[in-house]
């Protein structure tokens, strides 16, 4: 088994969705040990709560520095085993201390055809562009803001009446169908 962590800071439907696909058998292999979130109040937690997940909620605020936070995640990660970490809307960059443990281990799933769209509301950002094409992205995580190597992308039309709402739910299904499947793919 390997044991995966999914970091993420709201919804979580992508979270979700990994670990039903997880809980039937549609990725072999691999275990997901908890949750972790830096928000207490993210609706992610009552999904993870539903599907009999662990969560760990850790707040930055709670700790002096970045480093010290991301060293208390570093020991509840080593205690589980965890070898792989999967970002799915986790709203802060990485630093120093997990990259260095995890790098070449750390996946992130942004909703934009990349390098296109990096960062905050990359939705707004395609609507906003005029494009008629946009989608998401899975890639490795680095120290930069959705800079990491580029590993699987989908597609999907930006219509012209559109509206947010309506292109991000085009984009989260992509989402569902693709980060499943780059999980399956790298994580062996
Ligand atoms: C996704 O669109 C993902 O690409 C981005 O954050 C969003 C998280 O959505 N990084 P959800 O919490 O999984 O619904």
């Amino acid at each position: 088994m390997i044991n995966i962590a999914i970091f993420v800071s709201g919804s979580g439907s992508n979270f979700e969705n990994i670990v039903k696909h997880v809980q039937t058998g549609q990725l072999p292999g691999i275990n997901v040990t908890a949750l972790y979130t830096d928000n207490e109040g993210a609706t992610c937690i009552d999904r993870a709560k539903k599907l009999k997940i662990p969560v760990h909620v850790n707040q930055p605020k709670d700790f002096s520095t970045k480093s010290l936070y991301e060293q208390h995640l570093l020991k509840l990660l080593s205690h589980e085993g965890v070898q792989w970490i999967i970002l799915a809307g986790y709203m802060r960059l990485v630093g120093e201390d997990l990259l260095q443990a995890y790098e070449g281990r750390m996946l992130n799933i942004h909703p934009s055809l990349l390098p296109k769209f990096k960062g905050l509301d990359a939705i707004g950002q395609a609507l906003d562009s005029g494009d008629t094409i946009t989608g998401s992205t899975v890639h490795f995580v680095d120290s930069g803001m959705d800079t990491g190597e580029i590993i699987e992308q989908q597609q999907c039309d930006i219509r012209p009446d559109d509206s947010k709402e309506q292109l991000e739910d085009r984009v989260k299904k992509l989402e569902h169908e693709l980060y499943p499947k780059v999980i399956a793919k790298i994580i062996k």
